[in-house]
């Protein structure tokens, strides 16, 4: 069983939607499902402007967000709270966009005064977008985009916003008109339940008056042709669609909204709430710890664990050689310092609960005495939700 934090697991029924064999690309069913999708995909965001779906990863999105918005010589602010938002940035300055980050540290939120402070000093308004991730999935925190946004308007600034849900869209709360954000983006392989190879962007209407003066569309990422309902199906992809993952994306949606979207957010609160108190029941007695110290600034779909003595090299190799679960490695500036844990999308108390008492078996077989246990401390997590 997979632990990482993407791809996450796939659900049987998104595994068999995209078992079968190949349709018409311009007429019939494959056509409503586009169009049900592009829908869906906009009331998932909860947004009324245009959903994009483009055959890539999550930095086939950044790169489509990038083009359709900017100019060259365009400078962008990045705010720094792991990994990801510096590697969006990285990619927009190979377009020939000028980069600046607002430093952060790899355990702490992006900190709205410091955007805000940031922002009133760009007088002459000469940064054109704010770059954020909602879920950072190196170091495991969660961005308070509301906060964001509100140090963007008390700043009186008209740059764009732009966030990053890849580790967090169908898991955690989000809001894209309500929070201001003009352009987001996401992809299928996390808490989406379906393989990588989509690659998700939502435009909202300043996203579209950014696109007028932008020059760095290309062929293949230009939102045009693909918004343009007048042009055939196969031009909503730029070419030929991804079939078989829009069959599979379809059943995925389809199983979030038969749960309910805000279920599914409950749902992903609860089981990294027990995620939280097994690895604080494990740092009693061992060197193990959670990056992310204050709760609140917690990701709900993944928790980076530290280690200082404990070989997590080893602990993650026995895991995966002899119990068959495959955790992750930490990435980034936290290279070599522990492991992650993934628990986003198609995952239930078995699983998670599966997933913890093979570590902590891991942990006691690699001599590690533990006074508590992090199953149990998980478990009554869960069963205080389960006594609702
Ligand atoms: C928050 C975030 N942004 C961007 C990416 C890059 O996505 P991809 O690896 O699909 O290109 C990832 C990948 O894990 C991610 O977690």
């Amino acid at each position: 069983m997979v632990a990482i934090p993407g791809p996450s697991i796939i659900p049987d029924q998104v595994l068999s939607a995209m078992h079968r064999p190949m349709v018409d690309i311009y007429d019939g069913e494959l056509v409503e499902v586009t169009q049900s999708l592009l829908a869906d995909l906009a009331t998932l965001a909860r947004t009324s402007g245009d959903a994009f779906i483009a055959i890539a990863n999550g930095h086939g999105a950044w790169e489509m967000a990038v083009t359709n918005t900017l100019a060259r010589g365009d400078k962008v602010l990045v705010l720094e709270s792991g990994h990801f938002a510096p590697g969006w940035g990285t990619m927009a300055s190979m377009l020939g966009v000028e980069v600046e980050v607002l430093p952060g540290t790899l355990c702490d939120p992006v900190d709205p005064a410091a955007l805000e402070a940031r922002l009133v000093a760009d007088t002459g308004h000469d940064i054109k977008a704010v770059l954020v991730v909602q879920v950072d999935t190196g170091t495991s925190v969660c961005n308070d985009i509301p906060a964001l946004r509100r140090a963007i308007d008390t700043a009186v600034h008209p740059a764009l916003f732009m966030v990053d849900c890849i580790a967090s869209l169908g898991a955690l709360p989000f809001e894209m008109d309500a929070w201001g954000v003009d352009v987001m983006v996401a992809a299928s392989q996390k808490a989406l339940m379906t393989p990588p190879g989509l690659g998700l962007v939502w435009a909202g209407p300043k996203a579209w008056e950014a696109y007028r003066r932008s020059d760095l569309r290309t062929g293949y990422w230009d939102w045009g042709p693909r918004a343009d309902l007048s042009l055939a199906h196969y031009y909503r992809f730029a070419g030929t669609p991804p079939v078989q993952h829009l069959f599979g994306l379809r059943a995925a949606l389809d199983l979030l909204f038969d749960e309910g979207v805000e279920s599914a957010w409950h749902r992903h609160d609860v089981l990294a709430r027990s995620v939280h108190a097994a690895v604080d029941a494990w740092a009693d007695s061992t060197d193990l710890s959670l990056n992310i110290a204050a709760p609140a600034a917690r990701a709900a779909t993944v928790t980076t664990v530290m280690t200082s003595t404990t070989d997590a090299e080893a602990l993650r190799g026995l895991c995966q050689s002899r119990a068959g679960l495959t955790l992750g490695r930490t990435v980034g500036g936290l290279v070599g310092r522990g492991f992650r844990i993934g628990h986003m999308g198609h995952l239930n108390p078995p699983m998670l609960l599966g997933t913890l008492g093979t570590i902590e078996a891991g942990l006691l077989a690699t001599g590690a005495t533990l006074e508590r246990s992090g199953v149990a401390a998980a478990a009554a997590v869960i069963a205080t939700e389960l006594a609702h």
